[in-house]
């Protein structure tokens, strides 16, 4: 089958990005072997299992969710209690948002210093994990921050869930009155650091970023030295960060990418030992290894080099996948000499023998690595707060706030590099990023344009059959039908309401028919959702067909789409419904999914759903709601109507029609997403293909309401040829 991209105008090169194909070298090209220790590499293999052994050290992998042990017993307590830390009895008052691997470190930090700092609430989306948790530390929990913002005796909020829920839980708690301590990033977007920023600032509160690196004891030694003229001044700083063992793909599809993800730390690094210098220009490479990663359109393995207003060159490589163990190191090389950070073993000991030279194992991964780290910056934020605000301590974090953009500024002109592939002034990273914002664009109504190569195949985008324009929900001539219809399925469309007409029609007991049976009984039907037609939906059927067929003459699959799309609206027909019957707001119109907040600019009529009982719903409520960022489109439970049902009822009844042909019967209504492009958030990459060919089915489904009634009859011996050619000729399950 020919695919999208060949049949349409290559992407920019700015839209491809370049993932996957600006390696630093052939896949799975390796370092020539080291002579003497590699020359017995089977021995060393074992010496080294034996080794892990004796040390006893290599600790369980954390990706599988083992915890790290507790810390070692907490520094005393500094600074004076404030009025509101009384009823704690001068302890501060904590609560966690996400309970996954940082939020466990950071319990354990917490528990380390009970003098100080008390655990008061737990919060996840996780329900059954938040109440666990809590019944484990002996707090309060909730699935949502709301009611721990609410405790007064909360004075501070750690942020250790999603990366894409840290701005607005930030936002909520600084709005909130509370201190923050957030995992890393704060976001994504420059806009929204700046904006957190501005409110902890003008709040006078601290929000405090966990880049647990400046409180290694190593780094902070390196640091030291650095600041005492030890090597002068520096000329170049070398960073390795490379990530061990690869991290679960949910956590990776949420986590923003490798850029914001990891290689963040390492900007942090930069900037502090830079002195807080920003570089004036970037330049990154990259390579996808791992397929699963590289199907995100993420990569995991990225050189970057960095140069800085001093003179002070910088280079990071990153990896997500080191073997033999987390790496972390650091040499910074100045004018008088050179600092080493080396990586930290799981034990000082070497054995040397005849053999060879055999040195410990690396830590396994972070939480053995920072561990230490992750203590220390826990006690600092608490010291800090317990300080109080007009504390020095407090004062000169306020200060420091500023770097906080400066680092994203940074990773972000590092992830546009490797996207364009090519070098980046930071000076003209703000022009770089409207470009490519308008190249996507561009490409985006590429797809919608079939005036492509070849302009006798242009369709006429002109008028529906009243001589209006296309979907038009103000002022059409079926105005109030259409409203009526919209308003009672943004009331009625819930998660129950979904899971009901699943469980009942999704069995196919409907009965048995043919698909031109079906198309039969669709010359009763007008689509009271539709502005654009009032013509019985059988004739619509064939419409857009023949509009398909006409434009796309090989791809006969495709014509049978254009026939089968709309066939589901039988659920609205008393004739093969009976008792089941729905009425049209479960059956037409534009299509959203149910269990998260409605995108309410990108759907019409959206003030109805202010009457939907989901609206207030805790989860349902929320942007993601029952979901996972980044899950795929095709995770989402959709509102019920004829586009589900139909794409179900091919399925089920073996249809062999390419996925992509019945994805865009799935999704066809779904123009929140597709045409409006809210519910992003969602995607994964292969659903910008998906959203490729369901925008080339929705110019035919549109457009062909101007056109002529076609001869049905003579079209029907073509399309029987079809539905047997793809496995749903004769009858078949409803
Ligand atoms: N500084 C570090 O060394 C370090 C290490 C690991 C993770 N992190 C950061 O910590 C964050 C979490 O990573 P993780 O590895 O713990 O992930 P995780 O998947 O183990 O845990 C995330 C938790 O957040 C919960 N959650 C998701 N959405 C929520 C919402 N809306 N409200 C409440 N809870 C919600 C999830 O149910 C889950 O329990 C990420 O942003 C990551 O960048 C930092
Ligand atoms: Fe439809
Ligand atoms: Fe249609």
């Amino acid at each position: 089958m020919q695919g999208f991209a060949k049949r349409l105008r290559p992407c920019s090169r700015l839209q491809q990005g370049g993932h996957g194909n600006g390696g630093v070298g052939p896949r799975g090209a390796r370092l020539p072997p080291h002579s003497r220790l590699r020359a017995g590499a089977a021995a060393a293999v074992s010496a080294r299992a034996v080794w892990a052994q004796a040390f006893a050290f290599r600790a369980s992998a954390v990706w599988s969710g083992a915890r790290a042990s507790p810390p070692r017993s907490s520094h005393s307590p500094l600074g004076t209690s404030t009025g509101a830390m009384a009823k704690t009895n001068g302890r501060i008052g904590v609560a966690i948002v996400g309970l996954g691997r940082a939020g466990h470190f950071h319990m354990t930090s917490i528990a380390g210093i009970p003098e100080q700092a008390q655990l008061k609430w737990v919060v996840d989306v996780d329900e059954s994990r938040a109440k666990s948790v809590a019944a484990e530390k002996g707090c309060s929990w909730a699935g949502s921050l709301a009611p721990a913002l609410a405790d007064p005796d909360v004075q501070v909020v750690i942020i250790a869930s999603t990366t894409d829920t840290h701005f607005p839980f930030i936002m909520q708690s600084l709005s909130a009155d509370k201190s923050v301590l957030t995992e890393k990033p704060i976001s994504h977007e420059l806009k929204e650091v700046e904006e957190a920023v501005r409110l902890a600032t003008s709040k006078n509160l601290p929000l405090y970023c966990g880049y647990q690196r400046r409180c290694d004891k190593n780094f902070r030694t390196l640091k030291k030295h650095v600041d005492d003229g030890s090597v002068g001044e520096l000329k170049v700083i070398k960073c390795c960060s490379r990530d061990n063992p690869v991290p679960p793909m949910e956590y990776l599809r949420t986590s923003g990418g490798i850029f914001h993800d990891m290689l963040i730390h390492d900007f942090d690094m930069l900037n502090w030992l830079s002195g807080g210098q920003e570089p004036e220009s970037v330049m990154s490479v990259g390579h996808a290894y791992n397929s699963e990663i590289e199907k995100m359109g993420d990569i995991d393995t990225v050189a970057v080099m960095l140069k800085y207003p001093s003179g002070l060159l910088a280079m990071v490589d990153t990896c997500r996948d080191a073997t033999y163990g987390y790496d972390q190191r650091i040499e910074a090389f100045g004018g008088k000499g050179m600092l080493t950070a080396k990586n930290e073993l799981t034990s000082t000991v070497e054995l040397a023998t005849s053999e060879g030279h055999l040195m410990p194992c690396a830590q396994w991964s972070f939480p053995q690595r920072y561990k230490e780290a992750y203590t220390t910056e826990l006690n600092e934020f608490i010291t800090m707060v317990r300080a109080g605000r007009s504390s020095e301590h407090h004062r000169l974090e306020q200060e420091a706030l500023s770097r906080h953009p400066s680092i994203v500024r940074t990773t972000i002109a590092a992830e546009l590099s490797w996207k364009l592939g090519r070098s980046v002034d930071l000076k003209d990273m703000d022009g770089l990023l409207a470009d490519l914002d308008k190249s996507n664009k561009d490409a985006d109504s590429e797809t919608r344009s079939t005036c492509d190569s070849n302009p006798s195949l242009c369709i006429d985008e002109g008028k529906n059959m009243f001589g209006d324009t296309f979907r038009n929900y103000e002022d059409s001539c079926r105005q109030d039908e259409v409203a009526r219809t919209y308003n009672t399925m943004h009331t009625k469309q819930t998660v129950d309401f979904g899971r009901q007409q699943r469980e009942r029609w999704l069995k196919f007991e409907k009965g048995e028919f043919t698909v031109m049976e079906i198309i039969e009984m669709l010359d009763d039907l007008i689509d009271d959702s539709d502005p654009d037609v009032d013509l019985p939906n059988s004739i619509h059927d064939f419409q857009t067909a023949e509009r398909i067929r006409a434009q796309w003459p090989e791809h006969d699959w495709f014509h049978l789409v254009g026939l089968l799309h709309d066939l589901g609206k039988v659920m609205a027909l008393p004739k093969f419904a009976g008792d089941w019957m729905l009425e049209q707001w479960a059956v037409v119109g534009d299509t959203f999914p149910v269990g998260c907040a409605p995108a309410m600019d990108a759907i019409v009529f959206p003030e109805s759903f202010k009457q939907n009982p989901d609206y207030d719903h805790p989860v349902y409520g929320t942007k993601h709601g029952m979901y996972q960022p980044g899950c795929g489109i095709s995770s989402l439970m959709f509102s019920w109507g004829h586009d589900e049902y139909m794409y179900q009822m091919l399925k089920y009844n073996g249809c062999t029609i390419p996925e992509e042909g019945l994805n865009m019967i799935r999704l066809h209504s779904f123009y929140p997403w597709h045409d409006k492009r809210a519910y992003t958030h969602f995607e994964v990459a292969e659903d910008k293909e998906t959203l490729r060919w369901v925008r080339e089915f929705n110019k035919f489904d549109l457009y062909s309401k101007g056109d002529a009634v076609p001869d049905v009859q003579a079209l029907k011996p073509y399309y029987e040829s079809l539905l047997v050619k793809y496995g749903i000729g004769g009858k078949l399950r409803w």
